[in-house]
């Protein structure tokens, strides 16, 4: 029998996905079918700010008019060539970002998974090409608490049972080293066989986590001294989102592989790009690397699209300058739950302090009773990070929902 897909409650729409769909996410009870700038609707017709942007991925606001026109024009006129045949696009796009971020060359993907996990294969190839590393010695070192995906390859180097435990056997030649320690870091550059480090400049999924200041640039100091790799996983930090455009930016780090995704179409369909210089990136030939979907026409206008929306809307200042508002008011709110606010820009996190184990989930609730969207992570961490083209009367206005919703916890 046809389950009844006329049904436009809430519960209909829950019931239907349970049904059907993989129990892969544990989702707020809400159903959202419209997007505007910060806001959000329900099926019910009911309006909330978005504090999470899409793990953002909407920096430059749902729907944005530039971002979407370009997704409709370029969709009329051509989408998918493969990478068989030369687009149009392709060329103008790598010339556009490559100068965007001064690299020599771009390789483009989808999904921030690919992208992070073809700079690791760049990086094992510089490894035994430039560096002369013994054939599959290669190690690659990523930070303790890392999120980079759901790939085999990803969660082989994640510490967080949840993401690797019954999925092994896992990739070799990974290891962990602890994040904000550089110490751990010299200790581990030691081995010659080590081609690159991969981190994140503050740590999303695991809770907005910020490093001390100084630690990237130690960071990219020791990686030239060992003649070791620094590649930056800026998927979720990058494009504005911390008040800069990329995270490196505020501790003028250069990575030598750059990794981008997510807000790199505002959210439009999945656009991820690997930059690096020729040294690298030419390492990778003919048919020894690519994807389908990788470099298509339509990702390129809106990715061409997305990214100048960042800086003719100034979203990187407009996010230092809203990010320093919403962590002061909160921190005014001196409530006996909130441990702690942390983060930079508009990429931030409150830490809950509550007897209760559930009391983030039951807060997010409460949230989104009053009109703001956001998602606990890690048990006692609530991210705050709503697009980057919110105003000051805006996070006012959310400082209120929070205040109002922190109630709930008494
Ligand atoms: C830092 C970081 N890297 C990589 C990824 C993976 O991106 P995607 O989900 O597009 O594969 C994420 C996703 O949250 C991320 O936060």
């Amino acid at each position: 029998m046809l389950t009844n897909i006329t049904d436009s409650t809430t519960a209909a729409f829950l019931a239907l996905e349970e049904k059907y769909g993989a129990h892969n996410y544990h989702p707020l009870p809400v159903v959202l079918d419209r997007g505007e700038g910060v806001f959000l609707w329900d099926v019910e017709g009911k309006r909330y700010y978005d504090f999470l942007s899409g793990y953002s991925a909407v920096n430059q606001g749902h729907c944005h008019p530039a971002i979407v026109a370009a997704l409709i024009e370029q969709a009329q006129k051509l989408t998918l060539t493969s990478r068989a045949f030369h687009n149009n696009l392709l060329g103008e796009y790598a010339k556009f970002i490559t100068e965007y971020f001064g690299y020599d060359k771009v390789l483009p993907m989808n999904t921030g998974v690919e992208a992070a996990e073809t700079a690791v294969k760049l990086a094992r190839r510089w490894g035994y090409v430039n560096k002369g590393i013994p054939e599959n010695k290669a190690v690659i070192l990523f930070a303790e608490n890392n999120f980079w995906g759901r790939t085999l390859a990803a969660i082989s180097s994640s510490s967080d049972p949840l993401s690797y435990k019954n999925f092994g056997p896992y990739m070799p030649g990974f290891e962990l080293v602890a994040y904000n320690d550089i110490a751990s870091l010299e200790k581990k550059l030691q081995n010659p066989d080590v081609a690159a480090f991969m981190v994140e400049p503050i740590q999303g999924e695991a809770g907005v986590v910020v490093p001390d200041e100084g630690y990237l640039a130690r960071v990219k100091e020791l990686c030239s001294e060992c003649n070791v790799l620094l590649i930056a996983d800026e998927i979720q930090t990058g494009l504005c989102r911390t008040g800069k455009m990329l995270a490196c930016d505020h501790e003028d780090v250069r990575p030598d592989i750059l990794v981008l995704g997510k807000a790199l179409s505002g959210g439009v369909l999945p656009v991820s790009a690997v930059l690096a210089d020729d040294e690298i990136m030419l390492n990778i030939k003919p048919g020894e690397h690519g994807s389908t979907y990788g470099g298509n026409p339509l990702a390129c206008k809106v990715a061409m699209a997305a990214l100048t929306v960042l800086k003719q809307e100034h979203m990187a200042q407009n996010a230092e300058a809203m990010g320093a508002l919403l962590r002061s008011g909160i921190t005014n709110l001196q409530s006996p739950f909130i441990k702690l606010v942390r983060g930079k820009g508009l990429l931030n996190a409150i830490v809950i302090e509550h007897h209760n184990k559930e009391a983030s989930w039951e807060l997010c609730m409460e949230l989104m009773q009053n009109g703001l969207l956001a998602k606990p992570t890690h048990g006692d961490k609530i991210r705050f990070a709503p697009p980057l083209t919110i105003t000051a009367g805006q996070v006012e206005e959310c400082v209120q929902i929070i205040s109002q919703s922190l109630k709930v916890l008494a």
